[in-house]
């Protein structure tokens, strides 16, 4: 009797603990008694080994035995399962649906995902080439991808330099490597920019493209008004650049020796630059012989604009390149273009010409306008795409040079509210990679589809 009594508080209290505890759950008896659902679930990534496997994981959650089955999509039916990853190789281009069933209680579900596949393999995220993660200079194989820069936006550093530490691997200093800055009065020089941006690049692994030695925009005033006889004139060309090239020897890879010698009018003549008047037609080979005695490793380039749009300045640029002969290795090609000219044959041209000379190719400063005519006050989508286009093919025919004439790619700039086009043409324009917010734009996916 006294076992029976302490039995029935014992159940008592079991029952009243259970009461207030299930209230707590809010439970619902009938869910005890609801069969499991079962839901095929599953993820990928991409071997970092081969990019033409992909790892498959089954992700379907359930504590019951559920049967599962892949159908890889290779036209080969359904395989069982195993436990752990499943790694399948795609070798040819296309689309494949791979499927994941888990069959429980009767109940077949399905998750299915189409595998994207390009000739560099499966596309991350089944985003192919136009938004794979993949970086620019990752993607170039056969040429340096190079941007411009200040040393005031190294030293800032944060995502801009992030940005180029990724993205690129050749710097152009965008103007402090020019005589009107390392030479801004006679007998003394100052280095302190272009040293800062060369030691950053060092520091990094990026190659330097030295921008430029000559340039009748970047000639400080009193070379312009230089107080000296024609010889004297030239012993100071031939020591700025002697002392520019031996500081950065084994530093600098190339060399932009004479920017944008070729006048625009007709017959393309030789511009009448304060070194052309004090040195003789023949001025560009003699900084060309300064710069090869000074580092005999230095890749030397003439550099210039409208290359693709006017034939008649190729030509004068040829010229040039056959009166250097040996002490010329590559032609800069600026391209400073706009989304709807020149065209992709005039660009070829331009590539080929060079090629044809047996010297390499740098298209050195690259920006693609996108408000040449100055009626868009913002960048508009249709806009966009056809800038994306533009890159696209630009890219696409650097890409086709053959590989001993390819050397660089440059754009000359990151972001499109820094781009000098702005000032230049006094337009909103927005003809670079990266928008305001360093986010690609659809260029950047255009260059990347170039590729
Ligand atoms: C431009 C820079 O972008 C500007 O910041 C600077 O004020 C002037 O020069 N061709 C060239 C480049 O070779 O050096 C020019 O760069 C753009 C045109």
């Amino acid at each position: 009797m006294k076992i029976n009594k302490l039995i029935l508080l014992f159940v008592t209290t079991l029952l009243a603990f259970s009461c207030t505890n299930d209230e707590d759950n809010n439970f619902n008896g009938s869910e005890l008694i609801e069969p499991e659902t079962i839901q095929a679930s599953f993820s990928y990534t991409v071997s970092p080994t081969d990019p033409y496997v992909i790892q498959l994981e089954n992700t379907t959650n359930g504590t019951v035995q559920y049967k599962s089955y892949w159908d890889f999509g290779l036209g080969e039916g359904t395989v069982i399962d195993e436990a752990g990853l499943d790694e399948v190789r795609y070798n040819e281009v296309g689309d494949y649906t791979v499927k994941l069933y888990a069959i429980y209680d009767g109940v077949t579900t399905v998750e299915s995902k189409v595998i994207k596949v390009d000739e560099n393999g499966v596309c991350p995220d089944g985003l192919c080439g136009s938004t794979s993660n993949t970086s620019l200079k990752d993607a170039a194989t056969t040429f340096s991808v190079g941007t411009i820069t200040r040393s005031s936006w190294l030293s800032a550093g944060g995502k801009y330099t992030d940005i180029i530490k990724e993205q690129f691997n050749n710097l152009t200093s965008e103007y402090e490597m020019k005589m009107n800055v390392m030479y801004p009065s006679q007998g003394s020089y100052d280095f302190s920019a272009a040293d800062a941006i060369v030691d950053f690049a060092v520091a990094n692994d990026i190659n330097v493209h030295g921008h430029a030695l000559i340039w009748h925009n970047a000639t400080p005033s009193w070379v312009e008004g230089f107080s000296g006889t024609d010889a004297e004139f030239e012993t100071m060309v031939k020591d700025y650049i002697t002392t520019t090239v031996t500081r950065y020897k084994g530093k600098v890879r190339s060399w932009d020796v004479v920017n944008e010698a070729i006048d625009d009018g007709s017959g393309n003549p030789l511009r009448n630059s304060i070194f052309k008047q004090k040195m003789g037609n023949d001025y560009i080979k003699k900084c060309f012989q300064f710069a090869r005695d000074a580092d005999p490793d230095a890749l030397l380039f003439y550099n210039d604009y409208n290359m693709a749009s006017s034939s008649g300045k190729r030509t004068a640029m040829l010229a040039i390149v056959d009166g250097l002969g040996d002490l010329i290795d590559g032609v800069g090609a600026q391209m400073h273009i706009s989304y709807n000219g020149p065209s992709a044959s005039q660009i070829e041209a331009t590539a080929n010409a060079i090629v044809a000379k047996g010297k390499k190719v740098h298209f050195s400063e690259l920006d693609i306008r996108a408000n040449p005519d100055g009626n868009l006050t913002s960048l508009t989508s249709e806009r966009s795409s056809l800038q994306q286009a533009k890159y696209k093919e630009v890219v696409e025919i650097y890409n086709a040079i053959p590989s001993e004439n390819k050397f660089a790619l440059t754009v000359w700039g990151i972001r499109d509210n820094k781009s000098w086009l702005i000032d230049f043409w006094g337009n909103p324009e927005w003809p670079l990679l990266f928008d305001d917010d360093y986010n690609k734009k659809p260029a950047y996916y255009g260059f990347l589809e170039g590729l």
